[in-house]
């Protein structure tokens, strides 16, 4: 496979300094070498560039989503950047910075196909809006803007459709969801399963049901988008929102590379890795070690 590394160092999404240096610390950790070991052929396209809003400019364009505006700029050149790569039959890896990337680079995939998925690998839900969020933190409001909900500015990045259909989105390992955002996933039948419930079903039945639904719904390609903190805060101290009763690292793992072998995995985000915050490079080291282990089995 032909891998894209699209770095986007982008912190303005959770207003908390650190994750716009995971791109270059992954590349100084050996990612590049780690992904061509699995007989990839990998392309860093290097970041896209950040521009420099001052902590004055927060709340400018809009009172609850900080930054929004140079979010947008961020997220639409992305979307373009990751729209080439698939219309190039690569695969796109976009690595992090904060979730709020993820309205680009779905935005970018969706274009590219008819009916796209996502799997959403997360502590949270990522779909509150302006409206019901508690933080204005727009890392929260990725999820919700692909599949149309929210604020124009967000649902309308890079050409004015909706993006996902709620019913081709998994959100996986979620433990820690706002009371707008429980509001929104009953009113739109989102598919949510809790740590808890994936353990009942077991990791690997709920692959195959999930794959089954999305060959019913003629679904062309998954996006895959892993949020660090999807695992238990107990092994990712260099995260920004640490969650309790996640995953340990092998339930982790095993979950990816069954999602990676059903061959539909065509794009994927890597998000939320905060080196200033790790401890003794913990984080950092388990980011690649996971990195590695879904690449092999990417094909
Ligand atoms: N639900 C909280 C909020 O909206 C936390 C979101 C955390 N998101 C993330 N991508 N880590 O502010
Ligand atoms: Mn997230
Ligand atoms: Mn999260
Ligand atoms: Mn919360």
């Amino acid at each position: 496979m032909n891998i894209n590394i699209i770095g986007v160092p982008l912190f303005y999404g959770c207003d908390k300094q650190g994750p716009q240096y995971a791109p270059d610390k992954l590349r100084e950790n050996n990612l590049i070498d780690i992904l061509q070991k699995h007989n990839h052929k990998v392309f860093d396209l290097g970041n896209i560039h950040v521009p420099s809003a001052d902590s004055d400019s927060k709340f400018l364009y809009h009172r609850n989503m900080k930054y929004v505006n140079s979010i947008v700029t961020v997220n639409t050149n992305l979307a373009h950047l990751v729209n080439i790569s698939i219309n190039n039959n690569d695969f796109p890896l976009i690595i992090g910075g904060d979730h709020s990337l993820s309205i680009g680079s779905i935005a970018g995939v969706s274009k590219a196909f008819k009916n796209i998925a996502v799997i959403w690998l997360d502590a949270h839900a990522d779909i509150n809006t302006h409206e019901t969020s508690p933080s204005g933190n727009v890392h929260g409001m990725p999820l919700g803007a692909s599949m149309g909900i929210g604020h124009e500015d967000l649902t309308n990045l890079y050409y004015k459709e909706t993006k996902v259909r709620p019913e081709n989105v998994f959100i996986l390992g979620a433990r820690d969801i706002d009371s707008g955002e429980i509001d929104l996933i009953k009113e739109k039948n989102i598919n949510v399963y809790s740590p808890e419930k994936m353990r009942k079903i077991g990791i690997e039945n709920l692959v195959d049901f999930i794959l089954d639904k999305l060959k019913e719904s003629d679904v062309d390609a998954i996006h895959l988008s892993f949020d660090m903190d999807f695992i238990d805060s107990s092994y990712v101290p260099g995260t920004g929102t640490p969650v309790n009763n996640g995953f340990n690292v092998d339930e982790t793992k095993l979950l990816l590379r069954k999602l990676a072998q059903t061959g539909m995995i065509k794009s994927m985000d890597f998000v939320e890795l905060n080196t200033l915050l790790d401890e003794n490079d913990k984080t950092l080291n388990l980011a690649i070690e996971i990195l590695d282990s879904v690449f092999e089995c990417i094909k």
